[in-house]
């Protein structure tokens, strides 16, 4: 037997033990992947974290992400099996900051991406993903000015395919998906005509123009399996590119840029899953004073 075999049978086995759920991202290496209970985008993890009935959540992730799992279960154990696997983009603001630009915005509705800390969250009015942006901004009142935090290229599509002018954002980006540029874009479509090119919202905004889709990650896999097309070009994370490849077996994916890999999330291993179970920690705990204002903007976004 393999020593992945070996490692994913005593994952499932410590899983049983502990009651526990393991939920990765679309961006974990494959053999983490396909040890998972649920595989998904933010979207889809945080629903699923919100509805289970186990005692353990074990998140292969990032850890903004066991946060908003730890905001909407406070009563369960959330685990992320590295301590230090965060989100360059996330970090880019922290709540003293969106404070003091609250100030200057002072009607605006403050919409965050999911992927902040849950100090920011506790300071804004409305979560949002990338599979919900669009619907986010739809929900609130027009005559509303927005001030979103922390992606200026998440904001720029939603002020975009929104057409609504109102919208402000802080200077934040993801590095991974930023440093993509239309030159590369361009070279790659030439390479690939037959091609659709699918891009993730955190892409530049003249990245964006030119996609046939811009999708969140689980939104692209649905795309690829839906479109009656052979061929794609996706632009996001390359650790989508396992999915992709499960769920359409029959289909062709070519990264825009192999080098669009976030370290973050790649530091989870089986083993460290393993140890992780083993000792239940460590744990990820939204201290109460932060949960009970963070929470409204991520139930605000869940119930639309
Ligand atoms: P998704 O919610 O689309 O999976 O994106 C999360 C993320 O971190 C993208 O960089
Ligand atoms: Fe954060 Fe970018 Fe990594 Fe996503 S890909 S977790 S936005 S740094």
């Amino acid at each position: 037997m393999s020593e992945i075999k070996r490692l994913q049978l005593k994952i499932r086995e410590l899983l049983k033990k502990r009651n526990a759920i393991l939920l990765a991202h679309n961006y974990q290496r494959p053999e983490v992947q396909d040890v998972a209970d649920l595989c998904g985008d933010s979207l889809e993890l945080s629903m699923k974290a919100s509805k289970t009935d186990a005692d353990v959540i074990i998140f292969c992730g990032v850890r903004f992400m066991a946060e908003t799992a730890s905001i909407l279960c406070p009563d369960k154990k959330v685990i992320l099996p590295v301590r230090d696997a965060g989100c360059a983009m996330a970090d880019m603001i922290n709540a003293k900051q969106l404070r003091e630009k609250k100030k200057e915005f002072s009607s605006a509705v403050v919409v965050s991406y999911v992927n902040t800390t849950a100090e920011v969250k506790a300071e804004s009015d409305l979560c949002c993903t990338s599979a919900n942006v669009l619907k986010v901004v739809d929900s609130i009142d027009p005559s509303k000015t927005i001030f979103m935090t922390p992606d200026r290229n998440l904001a720029r599509y939603a002020k975009e395919y929104s057409k609504r002018e109102n919208i402000f954002w802080w200077n934040g980006y993801c590095p991974v998906h930023d440093n993509l540029t239309l030159e590369q874009v361009q070279k790659v479509k030439a390479q690939h005509p037959d091609a659709l090119f699918i891009a993730h919202p955190e892409c530049r905004i003249e990245v964006l123009r030119v996609a046939d889709a811009i999708k969140s990650t689980s939104g692209m896999i649905k795309y690829a399996k839906e479109v009656d097309h052979k061929k794609f070009i996706i632009a996001t994370e390359i650790g989508i590119l396992h999915p992709l490849k499960k769920a359409c077996p029959d289909k062709e994916f070519i990264p825009a840029d192999s080098g669009m890999i976030c370290r973050d999330m790649k530091k989870t291993g089986l083993k460290e899953i393993v140890n992780a179970l083993e000792r239940l920690e460590p744990e990820v705990k939204v201290p109460d004073e932060i949960r009970k204002r963070a929470i409204s903007a991520v139930e605000r976004m869940l119930a639309l």
